[in-house]
């Protein structure tokens, strides 16, 4: 491999570097699978959940938002067939009594070996599974050749608590597994509110609670996460063609925000979840291979029948463009994660790239964000503190904050502040110079319609002079017109 390739290690360590993401609990030795989003982690995070967000919503009429409550009646869970059914197939090694997720110890251990099982990991039976770890897998966590272990068993993830101060049956409370089925729950408030005509969707995004085996690869796999939830409620019948067009809406989405289609391949589900009728997870290629970043799912009746069963509150829909006729709508579902593509996002942009002259190698580490999407949209960067730059250049920004994210730095040489903003994905470098001051007023004072800047762009590096009064329209047209950049 070539030294330069992004890897996740180089990844983490940006993260940690330049304030992105942190290990929760670092003080105290860490929280396994729990991480912090520190200042531009947020802001990266929030950009991505807000381009969800408007492309979901504000771009599709039919598609209304919701805000659930984390906190839902227990019943909720046993409805939808989450204590029941939401569980992962375990393994314990008897000599260390390290727990394993069976079917992920298969996955890797099949990666790594590049070998081909006879039938596929998530349609064997729990004594498939045994067979195959007892006949191929030492643990990875003893390394014992023994190969002890119990029998595969299923795991639920949910997480339990109780609220108020007496813990029985109907105090029961579970973090929500998933962000959607308040959506569910509020099905019939949402048509009547607002009155809503099937077909339409809900959108939501928010915190999920996984009592996950294993988490590793940073924040692909963790316990606390977030996710960015539609459910698209369908006239029975019509739910393959619906399912088909958020197929090509959701794979749509990631183009449009600089993921190259050669990235990104369809999986589709062999063993399907127990409310599904068919699902496709849309998988990216990280450092680590290609892996799931969002979910599609043909959802059926399930959820609003299976609610309708144990609330016995009447979930149909009166149809009022077909002679009133009652029915549960179908439901597709596009189910994407937020902290998996803040990751696909950072490795995609990722790039140490040669920028030397003369034969020279001279690599800067650079993230090619979208400019919608990065952390930092402009850096305003006077030339020296002195001489009434640094004043200057805090105006300029005072005026750019008002659109942008702006960042303002003096230390170092320009070259050096250049270089710190490519590495966080800051798109546009304003340059305060002698000339921006140099053209004053009658009076004396230089204002803001004044002057010209340097205006550099992170990708190609180019630098233009511009206006002052242009300067923040000139922005926005670039952002507008930006192409996402093709490495090469
Ligand atoms: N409502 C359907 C649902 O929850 P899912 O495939 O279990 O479907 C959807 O989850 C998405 O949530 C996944 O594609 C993934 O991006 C994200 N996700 C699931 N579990 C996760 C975890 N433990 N850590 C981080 N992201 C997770």
């Amino acid at each position: 491999m070539d030294n330069h390739e992004c890897t996740l290690d180089k990844i983490i360590s940006l993260c940690k570097r330049r304030g992105f993401v942190y290990q929760s609990s670092e003080i105290y030795g860490g929280q396994a699978g729990a991480w912090d989003y520190g200042p531009l982690g947020v802001e990266f995070k929030r950009n991505i959940q807000n381009a969800w967000w408007k492309y979901m919503t504000q771009m599709h009429d039919d598609v209304v938002g919701l805000d659930g409550a984390i906190f839902t009646h227990h019943t909720t869970w046993e409805a939808s067939g989450h204590v029941g059914h939401f569980s992962d197939p375990m393994v314990d090694c008897t000599e260390c009594n390290a727990r394993h997720r069976a079917d992920k110890l298969i996955e890797d251990w099949c990666r790594s070996n590049d070998f081909n099982p006879e039938k596929p990991v998530d349609t064997m039976s729990h004594e498939e599974m045994k067979a195959f770890i007892v006949d191929h897998i030492n643990c990875p966590v003893c390394g014992s050749k023994n190969r002890k272990y119990t029998d595969v068993r299923e795991f639920n993830l949910m997480f339990k608590t109780y609220q108020g101060a007496v813990a029985n049956d109907s105090s029961l409370i579970y973090l929500r597994p998933e962000t959607c089925q308040t959506i569910f729950l509020d099905f019939k408030n949402i048509v009547q509110s607002n009155r809503m005509k099937v077909p339409f969707g809900v959108a939501q995004y928010g915190k999920a609670f996984r009592n996950e085996l294993v988490f590793k690869n940073f924040i692909f796999r963790t316990c606390e996460f977030e996710q960015m939830e539609m459910e698209y409620f369908c006239k029975p019948g019509t739910e393959d063609e619906t399912f088909d067009y958020w197929r090509k809406e959701r794979w749509a989405f990631y183009l449009k925000y600089g993921i190259p289609e050669k990235q990104l391949k369809w999986h589709h589900h062999d063993k399907l979840a127990h409310y599904a009728k068919d699902a496709y997870d849309i998988t990216y290629n990280f450092p680590i291979g290609f892996e799931e970043i969002e979910g599609i799912h043909s959802r059926t009746d399930w959820d609003l029948s299976q609610h309708m069963k144990f609330s016995k509150k009447d979930m149909q829909y009166m149809d009022q463009e077909d002679g009133n006729k009652k029915y549960i709508p179908y439901v597709v579902e596009t189910s994407a994660g937020l902290n998996r593509n803040f990751l696909m996002f950072l490795c995609e942009a990722y790039e140490e790239q040669n920028v030397g002259t003369d034969g020279k190698d001279d690599y800067r580490t650079v993230l090619h964000l979208d400019p919608r999407l990065a952390p930092i949209t402009v850096a305003v960067l006077p030339l020296m503190k002195k001489d009434g730059l640094a004043e200057k250049a805090k105006e300029i920004q005072n005026m750019l904050k008002e659109d942008f994210v702006t960042d303002f730095d003096v230390s170092g040489s320009v070259g050096k502040r250049y270089r710190r903003q490519d590495e966080v994905g800051t798109p546009f470098c304003v340059t305060i110079d002698y000339e921006t001051i140099q053209e004053k007023l009658e009076d004396g004072s230089n204002n803001l319609n004044y002057g010209t800047v340097t205006l550099r762009f992170r990708d190609s590096m180019e630098q233009v002079r511009v206006p002052l009064y242009d300067l923040c329209a000139r922005i926005h047209k670039e952002i507008a017109a930006y192409k996402p950049y093709v490495k090469n």
